[in-house]
């Protein structure tokens, strides 16, 4: 549904002389980031969109990378840029992600765009995940008006914008939100009071059936590949959540793989169009 919205808005634009461009920056080879980075290249073509994914070597020095940003902040046809993250350790993530420009930062990760989601301003780029999770919210009619709202994982791709999104004094937010890591005491003490509980801590099925207030709204956001003899390949996909016990105490749970991963692609090629549209004015 969102992706024909985006594939409208894209021939909208290209009538109008823009077509979207996403450039996506690979380094390394990462398999999950792999599998990542081909999803966004599928959608933002079938969308419509131009782009190009940029593959660099792992052992890319930080000086190559940036330099390659330079050139996409300063290429015209290129509006969005993305540089997948983890990146290999001799590269500072920090220093990627200010030398992008913010306005070509629909990964929402700049400092500026973070500062912008915080105070409340709405001109700036969302991180993909969070924007996604409240898209599902909002199109599944669930109220974050005064709900407790718990968030497990406090990183900056996912529960610290989260928490910044859900907490605004707007419709689709207006939460009462609550973060817990690693170091909360009695995690399930929090768990339970959640009427929308938002998991993204990057433990397998750490989230039982037990955890769950009864009729919670439950957001998996964690993507695990964990050993299974039964599979032929040997591993399987799982979420944070130990699905097969949630779903009974949960009013309605997203599903690993297939759940939130879809609607973080969508946000993107939908910051990628706003990127593109604000480059005409
Ligand atoms: N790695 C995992 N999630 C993301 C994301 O949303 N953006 C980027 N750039 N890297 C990621």
């Amino acid at each position: 549904m969102i992706h024909a919205e985006v594939a409208r808005d894209v021939a909208d634009l290209t009538t109008r002389g823009v077509v979207p461009g996403l450039t996506v920056v690979l380094v390394g080879d990462d398999a999950a980031s792999a599998t990542y980075v081909s999803g966004k290249e599928k959608a933002s073509r079938s969308a419509g969109m131009s782009g190009a994914t940029i593959r660099l070597p792992a052992t890319t020095s930080q000086a190559a990378l940036l330099a390659v940003v330079e050139q996409l902040n300063a290429d015209s046809t290129v509006h969005g840029i993305l540089v997948q993250m983890p990146l290999p350790s001799q590269i500072d993530p920090d220093t990627v992600i200010r030398h992008i420009h913010p306005r070509k930062d629909v990964d929402g990760f700049h400092p500026i765009n973070v500062g912008k989601l915080l105070i409340g301003h709405t001109d700036g780029f969302v991180s993909c995940t969070p924007a996604g999770v409240i898209e599902l919210l909002v199109r599944s009619g669930v109220q974050t008006r005064g709900a407790e709202a718990v968030i497990i994982g406090r990183s900056n791709i996912v529960g610290k914008p989260m928490a910044a999104l859900l907490m605004q004094g707007r419709s689709h937010a207006d939460a009462t939100v609550t973060v817990c890591h690693s170091r909360t005491r009695d995690l399930s003490a929090h768990t339970r009071r959640a009427d929308i509980l938002i998991v993204a801590a990057g433990r397998a099925e750490m989230i039982t059936g037990d955890m769950i207030k009864p009729g919670a709204v439950v957001i998996d956001v964690g993507m695990n590949r964990v050993p299974d003899a039964t599979r032929a390949q040997g591993t399987r996909l799982c979420g944070d959540v130990h699905f097969a016990s949630a779903v009974k105490v949960a009013s309605r749970i997203t599903p690993v793989p297939g759940g939130v991963g879809p609607m973080t692609i969508a946000m993107l090629l939908k910051n990628t169009v706003r990127a593109a549209e604000r480059s005409l004015h």
